[in-house]
């Protein structure tokens, strides 16, 4: 059975890699993590995640790299009672002193219109993964909508609660704060893209302002040699 279970998740990932090949838009993914993004990314709790953004070993699953790594085991960052499944995108218990917002408490911006995923839809539409637009058409396009800027805080990096000393503090990852978005990459090697723009951090020039002039020129040649 399990053999079975193996080969059939093979087959997926055969799929998608052919229709990302393909440049095609399908893709699956709804309100829940197993529901589309696992297609690509994988179990949650599978061990030994490598980054499809960097490339990346992370030693760890994307469970614990998330809940132990950066969250001190705060379960309720991303769970709902009652149970473990399933895991939301957009809301949770709330954990220490969080808002309820689960997945995009990090992955989300305030875009004025309220909390979302724009920026992490441009990643993947920026990167050939198109098919979000067929159920966000309103923000997943770069043509049809601008996110806000890199340097604006995710509100948990805004807002952490009590007792969580490891959260992310900003999404220009700046080397002066301790490279704070690299929790599970190499420091200086890149967190998120959080407007998805494909600049990542201080090679954003959204976040020039807040970078002193050598750093951020070490960014632009960081980001040619990788
Ligand atoms: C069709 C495959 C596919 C699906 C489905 C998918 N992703 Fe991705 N995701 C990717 C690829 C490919 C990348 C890396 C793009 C790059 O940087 O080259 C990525 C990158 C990411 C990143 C890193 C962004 C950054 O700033 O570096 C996050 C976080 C992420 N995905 C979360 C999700 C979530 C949450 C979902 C479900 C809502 C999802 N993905 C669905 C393929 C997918
Ligand atoms: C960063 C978000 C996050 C945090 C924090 C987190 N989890 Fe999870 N957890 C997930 C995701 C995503 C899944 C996969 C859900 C799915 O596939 O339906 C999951 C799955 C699980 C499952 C399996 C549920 C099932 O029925 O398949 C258990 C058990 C679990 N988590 C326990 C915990 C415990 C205990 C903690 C705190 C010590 C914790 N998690 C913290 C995101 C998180
Ligand atoms: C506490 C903030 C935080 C929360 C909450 C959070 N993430 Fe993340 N996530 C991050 C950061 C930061 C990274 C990048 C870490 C690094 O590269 O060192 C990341 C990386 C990822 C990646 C890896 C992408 C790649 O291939 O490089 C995926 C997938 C992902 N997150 C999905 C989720 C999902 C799904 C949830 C909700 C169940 C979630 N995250 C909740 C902060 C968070
Ligand atoms: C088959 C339809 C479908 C596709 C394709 C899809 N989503 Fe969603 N997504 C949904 C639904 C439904 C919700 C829940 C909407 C709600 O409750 O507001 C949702 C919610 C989300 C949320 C949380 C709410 C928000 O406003 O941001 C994120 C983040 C998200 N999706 C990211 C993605 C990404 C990234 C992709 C592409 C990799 C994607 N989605 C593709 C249907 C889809």
């Amino acid at each position: 059975m399990r053999v079975l279970y193996g080969l059939s998740i093979g087959v997926l990932a055969l799929g998608t890699a052919a229709l990302l090949g393909a440049g095609t838009s399908q893709v699956m993914a709804y309100s829940e993590y197993a529901q589309g993004c696992q297609n690509c990314h994988g179990d949650f709790r599978a061990a030994n995640y490598v980054s499809i953004a960097d490339g990346q070993a992370w030693g760890t699953s994307l469970h614990n790299g998330h809940r132990s790594d950066m969250l001190n085991g705060d379960c309720a960052a991303c769970h709902t009672t009652p149970g473990f499944s399933p895991v939301f995108l957009k809301s949770s218990d709330g954990g220490d002193g969080l808002a309820p917002l689960g997945c995009l408490g990090c992955h989300g911006r305030d875009e004025s219109s309220g909390v979302t995923g724009a920026g992490l839809r441009q990643h993947h539409w920026n990167n050939g993964v198109t098919g979000c637009g067929g159920c966000h058409p309103g923000d997943s396009n770069p043509a049809v909508f601008t996110p806000a800027s890199e340097v604006v805080l995710p509100p948990y990096y805004l807002n952490p609660g009590a007792n969580h000393p490891n959260m992310p503090t900003h999404p220009c990852n700046l080397e002066s704060l301790g490279y704070p978005e690299d929790v599970l990459s190499a420091a200086g090697t890149g967190g998120l893209d959080n407007n998805g723009d494909n600049l990542y951090d201080t090679t954003d020039v959204d976040c020039a302002p807040l970078v002193p002039v050598e750093q951020t020129t070490w960014g632009y040649i960081k980001a040619l040699y990788q």
